[in-house]
């Protein structure tokens, strides 16, 4: 279930969905080569629209996946009261896990290395969660091992989401993002375009869009490099590629995203629109831009605001600035 603003509820889970799309002006400006202005200005000859994933009662888009993975694997019986959900992620989607667990009362592990940094560990500790160390010097990897180790000693112990292989995750988006897509814009949706991760979001979205107006295009934004400073992000050539990606009839085309400029478009972002996101919103928005000056007038294209920028204070790989 999910609501509608003003209405009512007893459950946080509840609050996950239904999220505000925000027409980014200036951005279409920009895309543009006028002069970006809130107050006035030229408008320009397209519309870019973005998904405010932030909002979710956790801070982030993972809250969606989250909770389709939890609340199907309830109903199938795979997860109950006295398993322990555990995975090896100390990013969005750990903290949506340590939400929704502290939410209905479901006990939740995260192995995460032991230099990750003292906010994650904060966060999500402060719902309960329980934090199993691996070695530092293994890095997310080492703790992917370590999980698996865990699960394959004692299954009965825990249940193992496998958010990168989990179909629940891109039905997550193909019934709530997708479908909230259409139901705010409808036929006026000529694009879609957001960053890939698990590639939960651009899969499950696309898919819904796609069966809506098979002419609406679907571009997946990746890091254009191994090495890149994008959080959340995965450069698919060199990653262990997700069971879930299944681009066949879903994506048209990739769209590599340089780390500098998804940096730019997320401080122009909170100078000039006012929205602290982070840097996957940065590139997501940067895309769109791009996606809409290819496209050319009556462009209406729609991308996500996966996080907030706050999240980042103390960057993690990245640290061409400490501070905004
Ligand atoms: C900040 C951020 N942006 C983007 C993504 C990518 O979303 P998805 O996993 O659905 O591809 C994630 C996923 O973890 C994320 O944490």
């Amino acid at each position: 279930m999910s609501l509608h603003i003003n209405a009512r509820t007893n459950s946080i889970v509840d609050l996950i969905g239904n999220t505000p799309l925000l027409r980014l002006r200036t951005v279409e400006q920009r895309a543009f080569g006028l002069t970006p202005n809130r107050l006035g200005g030229e408008d320009a000859p397209v519309e870019i629209w973005a998904k405010c994933e932030f909002q979710n009662p956790g801070g982030s888009v993972k809250d969606r996946a989250a909770k389709q993975i939890v609340m199907d694997a309830l109903e199938s019986g795979a997860l109950t009261k006295d398993k322990i959900l555990i995975d090896s992620t100390s990013g969005n989607t750990g903290v949506a896990y340590s939400m929704i667990g502290a939410a209905l009362g479901l006990r939740v592990a995260l192995v995460m290395p032991a230099n990750v940094s003292m906010a994650r560990k904060n966060i999500t500790q402060a719902y309960g969660t329980e934090i199993i160390y691996s070695s530092e010097l293994e890095g997310s990897d080492g703790a992917i091992r370590l999980v698996r180790k865990l699960v394959a000693e004692q299954p009965d112990k825990y249940f193992f989401p496998d958010q990168y292989g989990n179909a629940a995750n891109p039905r997550a988006h193909y019934l709530g993002t997708g479908s909230e897509i259409i139901e705010a814009l409808g036929d006026r949706v000529t694009h879609f375009t957001t960053g890939i991760g698990t590639t939960g979001t651009v899969i499950g979205t696309g898919r819904r869009l796609k069966e809506f107006n098979s002419n609406i295009e679907i571009i997946a934004i990746e890091p254009d490099d191994s090495l890149h400073g994008l959080e959340g992000l995965k450069h698919l050539p060199s990653s262990i590629v997700p069971a879930i990606w299944r681009p066949d009839g879903v994506i048209d085309r990739m769209l590599p995203m340089p780390t500098d400029e998804a940096w730019d478009a997320a401080e122009r972002l909170v100078k000039e629109e006012g929205i602290f996101v982070g840097h996957s919103a940065g590139a997501n928005v940067a895309g769109a831009c791009q996606v809409a000056k290819e496209a050319g007038p009556g462009a209406v294209v729609v991308t996500v605001l996966p996080d907030r920028g706050d999240r980042y204070f103390q960057p993690m790989k990245w640290e061409r600035h400490y501070a905004w």
